[in-house]
């Protein structure tokens, strides 16, 4: 009886993730959405279009300018790379004039420089754009896709019922199984769900699918990246309890070397990004990036928090004062004393940096007598941010000050006990 017990038990552990060996750690690389969205006109725009130009250059970027040695190692292509109509067999068919050999050359090109070839399609009847999508046609795209090469599919959900979600993405799914290709699976199934006000069916979503989409789309400002920093915050506590290795909460690209973000700005959507554990996936042109802003997406510690081996994801234990304080437990140093990362963002916009006041207990951490405090160190340091953290009251505190619409980052690492 007792046996039979512990069986089904380990049988539901060992389904409850999406088990194809993939997004151990969040993925990290490049999507062509945010920066190049549905520019199809290689004419008037010959370096944005969506294009094997548009690829191929950006994989040697990725590689020449060290992005890929980083563990940036996946490159996407978003909607807008089809023709409007499949071919006579119903197959999805490349833009000819973009993509003029072909998907299996785009993802043999990249795939030789050692990266994995991502492709973007539609659980709908078309894409968010228009082109074909793959409601009646699963089977023959996901075949399509496995015979192309492909490593990551990145499924949208436009033009389609939502009430249709909870079986067509893990059927999918299924078909991409069925190819015998492993291929990272990216569902926007969460998202539409929440949008219709469904609550998503969340242990079907973890086993389905290795990432996936929780809010609205980045866009490229702080407005947009600090409301995705609101909702995750908002919910960081049932989020976090979600994400872990194989399966990861998606808050949308980077969009960290465009036009939008300040450079305190993007060293927030990186902090925050990390302590979520979520996807690091860049969309912005790597032959034109400010070199604070390279550095700052090569920044081994800030990585090294978002890859975390632990993988559990971070949350928001508080804001007070339009500061949010963010903390994510990390692979201890020695062994069963917690190592955090923690982050303060100013959400103020006016004037100068901000003082703010945190004690221990709030930011939930540990201050019990087998600790001998914590050695911290600043991963993002700023001439003009600081922290302490002092003792008043018998109680541990952080002060600290933080640029306007800006980061504190820390990483905390208990000392042996006494
Ligand atoms: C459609 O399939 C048939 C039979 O396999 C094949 O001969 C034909 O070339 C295919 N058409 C295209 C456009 O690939
Ligand atoms: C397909 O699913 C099975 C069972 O979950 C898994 O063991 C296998 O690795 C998967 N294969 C691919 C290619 O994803
Ligand atoms: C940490 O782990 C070691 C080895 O398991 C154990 O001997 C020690 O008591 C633990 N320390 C604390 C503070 O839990
Ligand atoms: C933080 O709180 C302590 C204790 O209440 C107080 O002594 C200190 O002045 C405060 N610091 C700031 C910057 O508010």
């Amino acid at each position: 009886m007792n046996q039979i017990f512990i069986l089904i038990l380990l049988s539901l552990s060992s389904s409850w993730a999406l088990d194809n060996g993939l997004a151990l750690t969040p993925p990290m690389g490049w999507l062509s959405w945010q920066r190049y969205r549905c520019t199809i006109d290689c004419v008037n725009h010959p370096q944005e279009c969506i294009s094997e130009n548009l690829i191929t250059r950006q994989a040697n970027l990725m590689k020449t300018e060290g992005y890929l040695d980083a563990g940036y190692n996946y490159i996407g292509i978003d909607d807008c790379w089809s023709e409007l109509k499949r071919d006579e067999n119903q197959t999805l068919v490349p833009s000819k004039e973009r993509f003029p050999r072909g998907m299996k050359y785009v993802a043999d090109f990249v795939q030789e420089r050692g990266f994995k070839f991502g492709l973007y399609g539609d659980f709908g009847l078309r894409t968010c754009e228009g082109y074909p999508g793959s409601l009646l046609h699963m089977e023959v795209d996901a075949n399509t896709f496995a015979d192309w090469g492909v490593d990551y599919v990145k499924v949208d959900g436009c033009h389609v019922l939502v009430s249709l979600m909870d079986e067509g993405y893990p059927k999918f799914g299924e078909y991409f199984n069925k190819t015998g290709r492993p291929m990272m699976y990216s569902c926007s199934w969460p998202f539409y769900l929440s949008l219709a006000g469904i609550e998503p069916n969340w242990d079907s979503i973890i086993k389905h699918c290795n990432i996936w989409r929780n809010h609205f789309d980045v866009q490229d400002s702080w407005s947009s990246v600090e409301s995705i920093i609101n909702y995750f915050g908002d919910n960081s506590k049932r989020l976090a309890t979600y994400a872990g290795p194989g399966h990861w909460n998606d808050p949308d690209m980077l969009v960290i070397g465009n036009f939008g973000l300040s450079y305190d700005q993007s060293k927030v959507q990186m902090a925050v990004w990390s302590i979520l554990a979520a996807p690091l996936l860049m969309s912005n042109d790597l032959g034109n990036i400010k070199p604070e802003l390279k550095e700052l997406l090569l920044n081994q510690d800030v990585i090294a928090i978002d890859q975390d081996s632990l993988g559990r994801a971070g949350y928001r234990p508080l804001k007070k004062s339009q500061i949010s304080a963010w903390k994510r437990e990390i692979t201890p140093v020695i062994s069963n004393h917690t190592s955090l990362a923690i982050a303060f963002v100013n959400h103020n916009d006016n004037g100068a940096p901000r003082f703010g006041n945190f004690t221990f207990e709030e930011m939930e951490i540990d201050t019990s007598e087998r600790f001998n405090g914590y050695d911290i160190q600043d991963l993002l340091p700023s001439s003009t941010q600081k922290y302490t953290v002092y003792q008043s009251d018998g109680r541990y505190r952080f002060e600290i000050l933080v640029n306007p619409t800006g980061v504190l980052l820390l990483r905390l690492t208990a000392r042996e006990s006494l």
